[in-house]
């Protein structure tokens, strides 16, 4: 019995997170709380972050023997979803928002939880990894978590590193 992180649920558990933390954006927007927008979306980049990396660093990578070329497609995915991520964090910088930007902001919103939904799809193929695989997932998550770089600040400075 390992005493490792189960990195299959614990990747499920921030993909409820996010969805939850999604959810609670769009409420806040519909009743004009941008700052409590503003603070989800805040707490969302610290927690994907680690998510983010630890995918393309080490479970794309690993998925690729099922999924071949399609992996990368889901690194052009993520181009999207940080890009989405920045035009949510742009506009819920201002402390009122008019009906377009709120509606912006909830499409923004929307859009990112299409793609929490789409990428917890991995986890059924993830359960056909061995313990060898496993326990490196397991070991990559968890340092992952610990360096702890938030999502625009890593898609800015480390990812610029090695994608495109
Ligand atoms: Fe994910």
């Amino acid at each position: 019995m390992s005493s490792k992180m189960d990195p299959i649920a614990e990747f499920r558990e921030d993909h409820r997170k996010v969805r939850d933390g999604i959810l609670s954006i769009t409420e806040a927007l519909r009743a004009k709380d941008v700052k409590k927008a503003r603070e989800i979306l805040g707490e969302l980049n610290t927690m994907v972050g680690p998510h983010f990396r630890y995918e393309e660093e080490v479970l794309y990578p690993a998925l690729r023997k099922f999924l071949g070329e399609y992996v990368d497609q889901l690194i052009r995915e993520h181009d999207n979803v940080v890009g989405t991520a920045k035009v949510c964090a742009g506009l819920l910088a201002k402390d009122t928002l008019n009906d377009k930007e709120s509606e912006d902001a909830s499409q923004a919103a929307m859009q990112l939880l299409i793609h929490v939904s789409n990428c917890d799809g991995l986890a059924i193929l993830s359960e056909r990894f061995n313990q060898k695989e496993m326990d490196n997932l397991a070991d990559k998550f968890a340092d992952a978590r610990k360096a702890g770089v938030p999502l625009l600040e890593w898609a800015e400075t480390i990812r610029k590193t090695y994608v495109r």
